[in-house]
């Protein structure tokens, strides 16, 4: 016999059944912790204002901290016939406690229940990746600062431009991470206000403490207007999904800097050996498969924010089934592009660059533009030093000065990683994650 919260005793076609669920039996998995804590806080809350004895909270809040211990030891999963995370674990308590479980919904819908375990998931999520980006950012910082004297070419249209170097190019991708998580910590902020109470999307009569759920939540705030409240559905994760595009942009630059970078026709880096793969016909091969997978992963998502936008496209207010879809594409992209950090982070810090490029007369035009400067700096007009300069490369007697000076900010020999470390050290803070997490640790004493 099917169970279902909405159950009145009508029989419900097994196909229509299956088909609404979908993937919620495996996706709710995620959330099940969060529905938890989620719970805990709202019989606190019913408690306070009435709607439980104190007796009743301290069974419901034993029996939902032993479902979190299940949870954790994993041995939680969705039943057969049951529909999502939020049924099964009201099924469980009233299996526990009897009728007491079945109180633990006034005053609450399924949709505020969703929105909110989506929010804390996202807030844990939001953590992690936190942690694997500021990985990676020291990674890059340290190899910026400890090839800093060693040039490379830099590109305009693929074509040889201007000198570069292994500090600034390693510690580019560090500063656009400072960028990426600048974005995150916006959605971040946009995610931690508590928008239980909302219910089905347009509040209750009960008089709900809003408040002191999202006190005990450890939210920052709530999303005060019910309606606006249940609209974050969707929109939370369009948000966090811009923020995650946004890190995935500059991994999967990078990796295909590196694929060209790792190429013999290039020959300025060198990954190891054991992050290459092989050929199965030509045994020479050591190919930047790695690479090539973090940059379509990247690049997928990338397609994030677009997918939940186009799944959400004009909805209007209130809530809809169509928004379940959202958790598909969203859930499975925290791990995706966790994977993808790791793995870089591993290479960046076991890449070897190649510290003779410029011995190759290939690279030596790169320095036409010093050696106009330098000539500016002597007193000929820009345009004469550039023509001049432009003449002798015409002519084959072009001589490069490979002893470059560069002093401004941001340049090769003034790179301002300790400026760029700063403003990440900045951003980190400001997520202060410790009073979510404080705040859910005491939920669970
Ligand atoms: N699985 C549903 C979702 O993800 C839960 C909310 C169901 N609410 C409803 N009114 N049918 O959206």
């Amino acid at each position: 016999m099917a169970q279902k919260l909405w159950d009145k005793n009508s029989s419900i076609n097994k196909t229509i059944e299956t088909f609404t669920i979908g993937s919620d039996k495996e996706l709710d998995r995620f959330l099940a912790p969060y529905d938890v804590l989620g719970s805990i806080a709202h019989i606190q809350m019913l408690k306070e204002i009435g709607l439980l004895e104190a007796g009743e909270l301290e069974m419901l809040r034993k029996g939902l901290k032993e479902i979190y211990a299940t949870i954790q030891e994993g041995g939680f999963r969705i039943e057969e016939g049951v529909e999502d995370v939020h049924s099964q674990i009201e099924l469980m308590l009233t299996r526990k406690l009897g009728d007491i479980g079945k109180k633990i919904h006034s005053g609450r819908s399924r949709n505020d229940q969703v929105l909110l375990d989506l929010k804390l998931f996202t807030r844990a999520q939001i953590r992690e990746t936190t942690g694997l980006v500021q990985h990676l950012f020291h990674v890059l910082l340290e190899q910026s600062e400890r090839n800093k004297e060693i040039l490379m070419p830099g590109y305009t249209h693929l074509q040889v431009a201007m000198p570069s170097s292994f500090g600034l190019w390693f510690g580019a991708y560090a500063e656009s991470l400072v960028d990426d998580m600048a974005f995150l910590l916006a959605a971040y902020r946009m995610c931690n206000k508590n928008p239980l109470g909302s219910a089905a999307g347009y509040g209750s009569s009960f008089p709900l403490d809003r408040t002191m759920t999202t006190r005990l939540l450890g939210f920052d705030t709530l999303n005060y207007n019910v309606v606006y409240a249940q609209m974050g559905r969707g929109r939370l994760e369009r948000n966090v999904a811009f923020a995650l595009a946004s890190i995935a942009g500059t991994l999967s630059k990078l990796a295909y800097d590196a694929c060209l970078f790792n190429s013999q026709n290039f020959g300025f880096i060198k990954l190891p050996d054991d992050c290459t793969t092989g050929s199965s016909i030509m045994p020479h091969k050591k190919n930047p498969d790695v690479f090539e997978l973090i940059r379509a992963k990247c690049n997928k998502i990338q397609a994030l924010p677009q997918q939940i936008m186009m799944i959400c496209n004009n909805l209007p207010s209130g809530y809809f089934r169509d928004l379940q879809i959202t958790k598909e594409v969203y859930i499975p992209a925290f791990r995706e592009l966790a994977d993808c950090l790791e793995i870089t982070a591993y290479i960046i810090h076991e890449i070897k660059v190649n510290p003779d490029i410029l011995n190759d007369s290939r690279y030596d035009l790169m320095f036409s533009v010093e050696e106009v400067n330098r000539l500016v700096q002597g007193g000929m007009p820009f345009r004469d030093a550039y023509k001049k300069v432009g003449l002798d490369i015409e002519a084959g007697c072009f001589v490069p000065e490979k002893n470059i000076r560069h002093t401004h900010e941001g340049s090769i020999g003034n790179l301002c990683n300790d400026q760029i470390r700063q403003q990440m050290e900045q951003l980190l803070q400001a997520f202060n994650f410790s009073k979510a997490t404080q705040a859910e640790e005491e939920l669970l004493k």
